[in-house]
This record gives C-alpha cells, sequence and structure tokens, in this order.
C-alpha cells in the first residue's frame, strides 16, 4: 500500500505546470485529434509530473465547490489554466481522482481524450475518476416538472450572463439534461414548446424552446444519442450574441430603420465570437450561433465571401427551430401564427431557405405526433 494521501504535498509550481499541461493537452485533442503532436507532448509531459509525484504515493484531487484540493492541501492559484480545469472538473461532474502508483501513458492518454469528449472519463487501473451523481430524477418526475426545472435553470443562467461575466454552462447543460428527459415522457412536442407570451420571458423561452425543438429533430432524424447534449446547448445559445445588440434594437416596437437592422444583423458575428472564446462551449454552439441566419441556398447572413460553402447540418436544423418557434410567437410587429400556417411557409422555404429533407423530416413527426390513436 502506498503512503495514504496527504504525506506528501507537491508543491505549488508544479501542480500549475501540470495543471497548464493538462489542459494544453486537453484543449488540443478537443480541436484536432488525440493523435496530434501537440497533444502527444502536453500529454507527456502532464504524465512525466503524475509519476514524480505518484513517485511518493497516491495523489487525491478533489474538487469542492471552486477550490481545488491535492493531498488535502487547498490549491489557491487562480491564472486561467487553473480555473478552466476547475470549470472542466464541474461540467465533467467529476469531484475527485485519484493517481496511484504507477500509471502509465496510456491511462493518461485515456483521461485526457476522455477529458475532451463530450462523454465519460474513464477509470484506469491506476486513474480513478469519481463522478458526482448526477441528480437521479424521482422516475415520478413528470415532463412538466422536468421542464419548469429547466426553464428555471436556462432562466437563472441567461440572467446572471452579461458582456462582462461568462455563462455558466453546468447550468445549460444540467437544462439540456432536463429537457432530454422530457422528451422521453412527452410524445407531443406542441405541448412542450408553448409559445412565448411574455416579452420578459422571449429571451430564455425562445432559446429553451429552439433547443427543445432542435433536439426532437435530431432525435427523429436519428442523430446519435451523445451527440444530442452538444445539439441542445447549440440551439439554447443560438441567439445568445443579441446581448451585445442595443435594447432600443432589441425592444423597438415598430420596423427596423436601415442602420438598426445592420446592427441587428451582426449577433451571428457577436454570439460566435462569445462562444469560441468560451472554452467550456462546445465548437459546436459557435458554429451555429455564426449559421443560425443563413439560408440552404447560400443567401441570408453573415455573407460570407466563401462561395459553395454550405450551413453545417445541425445549424440547417437550428434554422428550422427559429423559424417554426419565431412564428409561434407574439412579436410586438407581428401576430403569432398556427401551426398549419407556419407548416405552410416552411414548405414554400424547401430548397431556399431550409433543407427539403429536413423539413419533410420535422413536418411528418409534427403530424405523427398530433395523429389521433
Ligand atoms: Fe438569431
Ligand atoms: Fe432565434
Amino acid at each position: 500500500m502506498d503512503k495514504p494521501a496527504g504525506d506528501f504535498h507537491p508543491p505549488p509550481d508544479r501542480i500549475s505546470e501540470l495543471i497548464s499541461c493538462l489542459m494544453t493537452a486537453i484543449s488540443s485533442c478537443g480541436l484536432y485529434s488525440a493523435k496530434h503532436p501537440v497533444v502527444r507532448e502536453f500529454s507527456a509531459r502532464a504524465f512525466g509530473i503524475i509519476e514524480e509525484f505518484c513517485s511518493h504515493g497516491d495523489v487525491h484531487v478533489t474538487l469542492i465547490g471552486e477550490s481545488v484540493i491535492f493531498n488535502d492541501v487547498p490549491f489557491i492559484e487562480r491564472k486561467v489554466h487553473i480555473v478552466n480545469f476547475i470549470r472542466r472538473l464541474r461540467r465533467k461532474k467529476i469531484d475527485k481522482i485519484i493517481f496511484s502508483k504507477t500509471p502509465d501513458l496510456s491511462e493518461m492518454d485515456a483521461f485526457v481524450i476522455g477529458m475532451a469528449s463530450g462523454g465519460k472519463v474513464p477509470s484506469t487501473g491506476h486513474i480513478s475518476v469519481g463522478v458526482v451523481e448526477v441528480r437521479l430524477k424521482n422516475p415520478g418526475d413528470t415532463a412538466d416538472a422536468l421542464l419548469d426545472g429547466g426553464l428555471s435553470r436556462v432562466r437563472e443562467t441567461f440572467q446572471g450572463v452579461s458582456r462582462f461575466r461568462e455563462l455558466d454552462m453546468v447550468g445549460l447543460e444540467d437544462a439540456v439534461i432536463d429537457f432530454l428527459g422530457v422528451l422521453k415522457k412527452e410524445m407531443n412536442i406542441l405541448r412542450i414548446v408553448g409559445p412565448v407570451k411574455t416579452h420578459n420571458e422571449y429571451t430564455y423561452v425562445h432559446a429553451t424552446n429552439v433547443s427543445v425543438l432542435s433536439i426532437f429533430q435530431a432525435e427523429r432524424l436519428g442523430f446519435p444519442q451523445e451527440t444530442l447534449r452538444d445539439i441542445g446547448l447549440a440551439g439554447l445559445l443560438h441567439d445568445v450574441g443579441k446581448m451585445f445588440v442595443t435594447n432600443e434594437v432589441l425592444d423597438k416596437k415598430g420596423k427596423l430603420d436601415e442602420c438598426e437592422w445592420t446592427e441587428m444583423k451582426k449577433h451571428p458575428v457577436y454570439g460566435a465570437l462569445y462562444l469560441a472564446r468560451l472554452s467550456e462551449a462546445p465548437p459546436l454552439a459557435a458554429i451555429v450561433a455564426f449559421e443560425h441566419h443563413m439560408k440552404f441556398n447560400g443567401t441570408g447572413y453573415p455573407e460570407t465571401k466563401r462561395t459553395g460553402k454550405t450551413q453545417h447540418i445541425v445549424s440547417q436544423i437550428v434554422a428550422i427551430s427559429d423559424f417554426f418557434d419565431a412564428l409561434r410567437t407574439t412579436r410586438p410587429y407581428r401576430k403569432p401564427l398556427e401551426v398549419p400556417a407556419i407548416s405552410r411557409m416552411m414548405r414554400e422555404g424547401m430548397g431556399t431557405d431550409f433543407n427539403p429533407v429536413l423539413v419533410e423530416k420535422f413536418l411528418a413527426s409534427l403530424e405523427q405526433i398530433s395523429a389521433p390513436g
């Protein structure tokens, strides 16, 4: 048995270096692949430091609130890579990692790949990863209760965000988990995505509806389960760039003049830039924020110089959800439309505004769930 954790206290500068190497390996692995030279180099450097620590005994890394503790000693440095490491652990719902004598490089690689992926981080022989129980839902929870929970999480998160304060991705991921649960319990999507009624609730109810409708479409199209979480997040965040547009433009009752419209049309770029800088946001969210007002035939906005560039399939899905929800909602300048009228408009936009295959599938799925019996 190795010495119990606590006997050995790794020096703070080596802990900082370890976390820096780990975060470089993890973020490069998310951007490129596990075989990329940067990933290989920094994974090996992190491994070297862990090997050195483990020669003294087990190393226990514990996350408590916003603090990371190494063998019972809180590590107080707050450089960007430390903050990102803590966020990543929270996002992965990891509360403890034990490195025991002596892991090999392949175990470190598996850890880095797991941390970079959208899935679980595996425990291996010498790297044990403790995951906090994801809030187990009461099996009796109704779809309404789950939806209420998800909606309040989105509301709280959006209320706390500003140009200067980062989004709480953990709160939004929890909300998406709620929405996935709702869709398993309530077959009628139209019961879930109620039209936005008041101006105050517009931002978060519209974001929620677009998220739920996008998960619904992706599920019906047969997207793998592990992709649904990122698709749900991308739906939630598609309009996040609007927080950089002035309230005068956003809340204007009448039609926007040319100048105001130009400003409004910048929200996809603002959103993509904001999300690209947010280390915890999935890259898909930035792509979708940038592309959700582009059209299937290459028109729309923002205009890009690259001809022949098509929208990402998830941006095409979110564009359909966005259109559908926007037209069901009362806006200062327009009355809400009923589903048959929206369906007609979507059909008219097939091949120009929207991917025809996706529209057909979406409308067929809506008809299926509203068919009697
Ligand atoms: Fe938008
Ligand atoms: Fe939108």
